[in-house]
């Protein structure tokens, strides 16, 4: 940057693990590390502890400071010390780093830190207000996020080297029970597969790609040597058994084994399809998700849900499958036609419902929807889904609410043989449909308003049969014994799952949606 070496700072709060997260890096990267509590120690001739005796936490962070700004100008790894954000100076020049914020829950820290010699873990009360005052500071400065909760540091070193290169991409280290990897968002990010190279030594990559997204934005496809891509369709009616079998049949051909990759390059559809074959072909192989439309970019590509669409139902047949990575440069929808940019926007909504807050307000304050007014959205929304799947993977719980919207919605595409609407634009009925259920008159109005705005349909397609829709939400994958389990609606940021919903509420959720203008 400016000809001036970037550096790989870590940051966090105490016990977070930044200094041996720096230490694993350095050593993978033949990088010195610079940890800058020792510095500062070494510096004055006595601990930390009797430092802060001495002269105070503000003499302490003055002289932080000057080592912080010092260290992060050679170029190699850094690890801060808990506060050194609390400098606007450090702030600044963080900004000019690959800033990792290595992430923990305040009772791990806690656990991790009450008990030893650190000055400010003494009191749990001012530990905690600590703590919440400084999480902002972190998420302001953070390139990447990365969970440190079980003390094990991935592999996330090739990653944090090629980044210096690529100023305008962040990620989120992404953990569940059955894989971690890295989602990588912003202008540039299809380029990194290469420095990075593939899956394992050896590998080769295979495109699946949607040959609408080729089409407008191909070169976006990451290299992948001499292989041409497996073009497909992409589109709803394309999500198919018969199409997995084409696939799949492709990849015998073309001899890929066991130690490939492949690539799915396209929207939710080409995700899902391509994703459901890497799961099963020869019992999995890793995929990479490298996602072309909204809907994609904020949602499909990351989670590992893969599948495709029975007649009767929609995503009744498929596999959890971790992506190996997921490579997302909004760039790419600059081409993407505009009601495609709507039905993307619709999971946008969604996802700003179940997180509220901050993303709730910057997304109902959008007035013209483009693609640059959704770029800045994306991470966020990618973080929201991927914070929610690392605490339920499988679906048995929190990882439920991310359907809101998917119930009354599912049915409308499976109950119009998903000819009729985009799924994104069938979330956005279903989603009134969730809020009248909710009894969120005001919130029902002003989401209407939104979607409306944005060129997403607010009623019901009179063609398409109430019963239909009611059946088909009948046979919604969240149905248990115990009934559907809807995903309600309490406010912006409190969204509830597993709600009992009688059969003739949701008819008259559903009936209102063919009213005119949707009231
Ligand atoms: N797995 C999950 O967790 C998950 C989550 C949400 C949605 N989904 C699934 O995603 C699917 C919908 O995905 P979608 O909305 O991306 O639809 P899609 O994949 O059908 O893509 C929509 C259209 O956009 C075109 N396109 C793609 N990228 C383009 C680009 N950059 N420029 C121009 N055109 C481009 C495609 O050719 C296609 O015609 C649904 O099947 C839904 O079930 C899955």
């Amino acid at each position: 940057l400016n000809g001036r070496p970037t550096s790989i700072a870590f940051v966090g709060f105490m016990g977070a693990g930044k200094s041996t997260a720096a230490h694993v890096v350095a050593r993978e990267l033949g990088l010195e590390v610079a940890d800058t509590d020792e510095m500062v120690a070494r510096e004055a001739g006595t601990s930390i502890a009797a430092l802060f005796a001495n002269e105070g936490e503000a003499g302490f962070r003055e002289r932080e400071e000057r080592v912080v700004l010092e260290a992060l100008s050679r170029g190699g790894v850094v690890s801060l010390g808990g506060g050194a954000v609390e400098s606007e100076r450090v702030r600044a020049a963080l900004r000019e780093h690959v800033t990792v914020w290595c992430e923990v829950g305040v009772d791990v820290a806690w656990a991790r830190c009450s008990g030893t010699d650190r000055p400010l873990a003494r009191n749990r009360d001012g530990f905690k207000r600590r703590f919440a005052a400084r999480s902002p500071l972190y998420a302001e400065v953070a390139r990447v996020h990365m969970p440190t909760e079980d003390r094990s540091v991935p592999p996330v070193a090739p990653w944090l080297s090629a980044l210096r290169d690529l100023p305008g991409v962040a990620m989120i280290w992404a953990r569940s029970r059955s894989g971690s990897y890295p989602a990588l968002i912003g202008e540039g990010a299809t380029r990194l597969l290469d420095p990075v190279s593939a899956p394992a030594p050896g590998a080769r990559t295979f495109a699946i790609a949607d040959r609408g997204a080729l089409a407008a934005t191909g070169e976006m496809l990451p290299a992948t040597g001499e292989r041409p891509p497996l073009e497909v369709e992409g589109g709803e009616p394309a999500k198919t058994f018969a199409a997995a079998e084409g696939i799949l049949a492709s990849l015998i051909e073309a001899g890929v084994r066991r130690d490939d990759a492949l690539l799915a390059f396209g929207g939710g559809v080409v995700g899902d399809l391509a994703g459901f074959c890497a799961a099963v072909y020869q019992r999995g192989v890793p995929i990479v998700q490298v996602p072309t439309t909204l809907v994609a970019q904020v949602d499909s590509a990351y989670g590992g849900k893969t599948g495709v669409d029975m007649p009767q139902a929609k995503n009744y047949v498929g596999a959890f499958h971790q992506p190996w990575a997921v490579l997302a440069d909004p760039a790419a929808l600059r081409t993407l036609p505009a009601p495609e940019l709507a039905a993307g926007f619709a999971e946008v909504v969604k996802t700003a419902l179940i997180h509220g807050g901050d993303l709730w307000e910057r997304v109902r304050a959008i007035e013209a929807l483009d693609a640059e007014a959704v770029a800045p959205l994306i991470f966020d929304c990618a973080r929201t889904k991927i914070d929610i799947v690392a605490a339920d993977e499988r679906d048995g719980g929190r990882r439920a609410v991310l359907n809101l919207g998917h119930t009354v919605g599912h049915a409308i595409e499976a109950a119009s043989s998903y000819g009729r609407y985009r799924h994104g634009e069938a979330v956005a009925l279903g989603m009134l449909a969730a809020l009248r259920l909710s009894g969120q008159d005001e919130l029902r109005e002003e989401v209407a308003g939104l979607l409306e705005r944005a060129g997403l349909p607010r009623s019901l397609d009179p063609a398409i049969a109430v019963d239909d829709v009611i059946e088909a939400s009948g046979r919604d994958k969240k149905r248990t014994a115990d009934g559907i389990g809807f995903v309600l609606v309490d406010g912006p940021g409190a969204v509830v799952h597993g709600a009992e919903v009688g059969v003739d509420s949701l008819r008259a959720a559903v009936n209102e949606l063919t009213e005119s203008g949707g009231r």
